[in-house]
């Protein structure tokens, strides 16, 4: 096991691995340590959304070739509410789109990059903690196979998710925490039947918020609003397929769902949380270790490449002339971008859940915004600048 590296990195999710490997083309060694199995990591059903400055990462990073083959480009979504579809055109309001392509296929063309180029993730690396965080070589501790190693590093990425031990680590009183729970969770299912749309719905319905999403021609990606507490066992396969016909139903009973075998299922919280600042001495938190948004916005992926950017960047800064200027303004960069991708996805879960407890003038007013969004060109292009990613700056 290596025993010293240039920046430690705990977690191979899509923060970790995609700063590992634009540290590797800056010439800067790092270690990746993983608690799962490639295994695990590469099947583990999340995301799908990437945005156009997702894309064009990846595709810079020269891991572009499977995602240009079998991502699905979007140019718009579409809103369904009143039981009437209404098309916000991303590409005539910004002139951008976005990209399918499921979250796990991002971790597998990452991982294989990173082994192609002789990088290093210890897989299965268990009971990793960090420490002397605040001097010039901090450490992470980890078992692996029963035995225990020490990476000695110069800095430690913190990119180990939300429950992941980077971010409990800084001492108390150092972070401020901004949380927000909803009362309200996705039942989210992979099913083998084509989409039944070209473009996503999102559909705002009396009996609670749908999402109709994909990840190929032949495997759609379903979403319904359900109880944050709700046993996924009261759910069988029926009960969602009949939600799932009601909540996208339109007016004329035009449109039409089609089943399939249901091939996954899972229960995700909403959750909207920030930790401030997200670095601490030598520790850096990326991704999920420093924020979570609710998934409305498809923003929980995007956030954490643009982390690893602006943190990949620092670094490649430091080592090659020394500043230490963009490290020290990590936080505050990453932070800015954050809270505005924080308020587009509540926002947006705002106005697509029925929310419990809601007065009539509530609803009404829910009704209205969506209203809104969908007949005023400003506002449409609000949400699509939003939608597709806003500008990448330092
Ligand atoms: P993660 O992907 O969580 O990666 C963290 C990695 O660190 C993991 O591989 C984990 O195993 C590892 N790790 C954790 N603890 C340790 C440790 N102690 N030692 C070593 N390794 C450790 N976003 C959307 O936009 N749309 C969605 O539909 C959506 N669905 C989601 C469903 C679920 C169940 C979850 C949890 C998230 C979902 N998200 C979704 C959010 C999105 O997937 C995340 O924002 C994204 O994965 C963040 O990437 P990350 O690299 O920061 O964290
Ligand atoms: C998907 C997930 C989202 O959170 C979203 O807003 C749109 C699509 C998806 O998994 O495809």
């Amino acid at each position: 096991m290596p025993e010293r590296t240039q920046v430690g990195i705990v977690g191979a999710g899509p923060a970790g691995l995609i700063l590992s490997h634009l540290l590797h083309l800056e010439g800067i060694d790092s270690v990746v340590l993983e608690v799962h199995t490639r295994k695990y990591i590469e099947e583990r059903v999340r995301a799908g959304v990437l945005e156009q400055g997702t894309v064009e990462l990846l595709t810079n990073m020269g891991i572009g070739d499977r995602l240009k083959r079998e991502g699905l480009v979007h140019h718009g979504v579409q809103f369904r509410f009143r039981g009437q579809g209404h098309h916000i055109d991303f590409q005539s309001l910004v002139g951008r789109s976005i990209t399918i392509y499921a979250q796990q296929e991002v971790v597998k063309d990452l991982v294989n990059a990173r082994l192609a180029s002789n990088g290093q993730i210890v897989f299965e690396a268990m009971d990793a903690s960090v420490h002397d965080l605040t001097s010039k070589s901090p450490k992470i501790r980890y078992h692996k196979d029963g035995v225990e190693h020490e990476l000695v590093c110069d800095f430690i990425a913190g990119c180990d998710g939300f429950h992941g031990v980077c971010r409990p680590s800084v001492p108390e009183g150092v972070l401020t925490i901004y949380d927000r729970t909803y009362p309200f969770a996705w039942l989210g299912i992979l099913a083998q039947a084509p989409p039944s749309s070209e473009e996503l719905i999102y559909s705002n319905h009396e009996l609670g918020f749908a999402l109709l999403s994909m990840r190929s021609p032949e495997i759609s990606r379903l979403y319904i609003q359900c109880d944050p507490d709700e046993d996924i066992a009261n759910w069988p396969d029926a009960r969602i397929w009949e939600q799932l016909h009601l909540r996208f139903a339109t007016r004329d009973g035009a449109w039409k769902l089609t089943e399939g075998p249901v091939i996954q299922k899972n229960i995700a919280e909403m959750r909207s949380f920030v930790a401030d600042p997200m670095q601490y001495g030598r520790l850096f938190l990326a991704g999920d270790a420093a924020h979570i948004v609710p998934p409305t916005g498809a923003k929980g992926l995007n956030l954490a490449a643009t982390d690893a950017r602006v943190l990949a960047r620092a670094l490649a800064d430091y080592y090659s002339s020394g500043s230490t200027d963009l490290m020290q303004r990590y936080s505050e960069i990453c932070l800015r971008r954050c809270w505005k991708v924080q308020h587009f996805s509540w926002w947006m879960t705002s106005m697509l859940h029925r929310i419990p407890g809601e007065s009539p003038f509530d609803r009404q007013r829910q009704l209205a915004e969506l209203d809104y969004v969908t007949s005023s060109r400003a506002a449409s292009t609000a949400l699509a600048e939003h939608y597709t990613g806003l500008p990448f700056t330092f």
